[in-house]
């Protein structure tokens, strides 16, 4: 598999219709880690602005986090850090629960929907086939508990 259809590769954009589903419930103000063309909301950083270093204490965030090595944990963390500043933050990432920033993270969710089945991502505009790793939402909304809700949705369920 080249690097590029690899799950360390960075470019794996979010089907269109997945994130309409998404934003009709949570109404998205900020894409913090896309390109021009993979933007999600009209509020967007590229790597060239790095999304790392804005603030996002006021926005409804939809992050699908690079995915090459050593990059997740940092945005996770940096999603959790700003949803204690009062932003809400939905993590779309692989379902690996067995990281540590899974369980350092993740567990502070309010939420977290595995999702059933595989997502096909987006690249140069075309659906590839699925994913090599299954994926869940993230959803730190502020509340520094432990996690309220844990459930498994197909796609078309979300
Ligand atoms: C998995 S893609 C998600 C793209 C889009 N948000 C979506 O869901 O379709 C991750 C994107 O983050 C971008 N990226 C990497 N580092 C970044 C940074 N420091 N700031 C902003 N974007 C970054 C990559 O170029 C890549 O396009």
């Amino acid at each position: 598999m080249s690097v590029h259809f690899s799950s360390n590769s960075n470019e794996w954009a979010t089907p269109q219709d997945l994130y309409n589903k998404l934003d009709s419930r949570f109404h998205f103000t900020l894409d913090p880690c896309c390109t021009k063309t993979s933007a999600k909301c009209k509020k967007f950083f590229t790597i060239k602005d790095d999304g790392l270093s804005k603030d996002w204490s006021n926005e409804r965030v939809f992050l699908n986090p690079p995915y090459s090595r050593g990059q997740q944990e940092k945005w996770i963390e940096k999603a959790y850090l700003e949803s204690l500043k009062g932003a809400l933050v939905v993590c779309l990432i692989p379902a690996r629960t067995e990281v540590k920033f899974f369980y350092d993270y993740c567990t502070k969710a309010s939420e977290i929907i595995f999702i059933v089945g595989r997502i096909k991502f987006v690249r140069e505009n075309i659906k590839i086939a699925c994913a090599p790793f299954p994926s869940c939402l993230v959803i730190f909304d502020g509340n520094d508990k432990s996690l309220l809700k844990v459930s498994w949705k197909k796609q078309i369920d979300l």
